[in-house]
């Protein structure tokens, strides 16, 4: 897999000095990629996987510093109990046996969302993962697990009030609603990806994908390739990003 990437021949378009410095990705289309199969809705979820396996290895090998993937919003608890139920199983599984890989490609994990509403186990799972990459300097990987903007907005006002509670000299400004939501380690996507076609945020980085160049495939999640995130790439390195002003022209 990892010689398919620099072999490819769209890896030879991509302008390594001009990579998108952190790419976001919804990862949509497992229920629809099951149901053509008719198979369970878990058997694509189960296939995403190897996807987002994919995804990571390709960011890290390009060097891009920073991946951020949605993998449950808070919304997503509507669900079938049984669907969530599998869903959390299938990321301690991922997490389990991943963290060897992610160490051994410098990988550092992180996590955004209300995670102390997920159920301790997984807590649990996903601390140990974090601190055992702590040390990586290589790609910051980000899950994002029972997240959702709004409520992250709501997270990130409160803290706001309680500091100005505490100092009233605490300035309300866009750096400091920056600063108290989930993502103050992280910089603005350059990049969101969204896959299966739909062509909404549905509650997603809603902030910081402010200026985010978005890229739609109808590709369903688990049949994603690293050439897709090639192209991805390839497409926002033609892009014009002009932030309101009137860019080069
Ligand atoms: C995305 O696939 C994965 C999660 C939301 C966890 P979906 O499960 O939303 O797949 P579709 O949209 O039903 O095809
Ligand atoms: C967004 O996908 C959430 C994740 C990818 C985790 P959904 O499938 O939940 O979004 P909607 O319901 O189509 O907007
Ligand atoms: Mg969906």
């Amino acid at each position: 897999m990892t010689t398919a990437l620099t072999e490819t021949p769209l890896f030879s378009e991509i302008d390594r000095e001009r990579l998108p410095h952190h790419i976001a990705i919804i990862m949509d289309g497992n229920g629809r990629w099951a149901r053509k199969r008719r198979l369970p809705r878990i058997a694509g979820h189960r296939a995403g996987i190897r996807a987002v396996r994919n995804a990571v290895e390709a960011c890290a090998r390009l060097g891009v510093p920073y991946l951020t993937l949605y993998a449950f919003s808070i919304e997503n608890w509507k669900r079938p109990h049984s669907e969530v139920k599998l869903l959390m199983q299938l990321l301690r599984q991922y997490l389990k046996k991943e963290i060897g890989e992610l160490n051994q490609q410098n990988i550092r994990l992180g996590v955004i969302g209300r995670v102390r509403e997920l159920e301790p186990p997984v807590q649990r799972d996903l601390a140990r993962a974090i601190e055992k990459t702590r040390r990586n300097t290589g790609l910051r990987l980000t899950l994002a697990l029972n997240y959702g903007s709004r409520a992250e907005l709501v997270d990130a006002v409160r803290a706001l009030a309680r500091h100005l509670k505490q100092d009233g000299r605490v300035s309300v400004d866009e750096a400091a609603i920056s600063r108290h939501l989930y993502t103050r380690d992280l910089p603005d996507p350059d990049l969101l990806i969204r896959t299966s076609g739909e062509m909404r945020l549905s509650n997603f980085l809603l902030w910081q994908a402010a200026y985010a160049e978005l890229w739609v495939t109808q590709t369903l999640w688990p049949d994603f390739t690293q050439n897709d995130l090639l192209q991805a790439i390839i497409d926002y390195q033609k892009r014009e990003r002009r932030y309101g002003g009137l860019g080069l022209r």
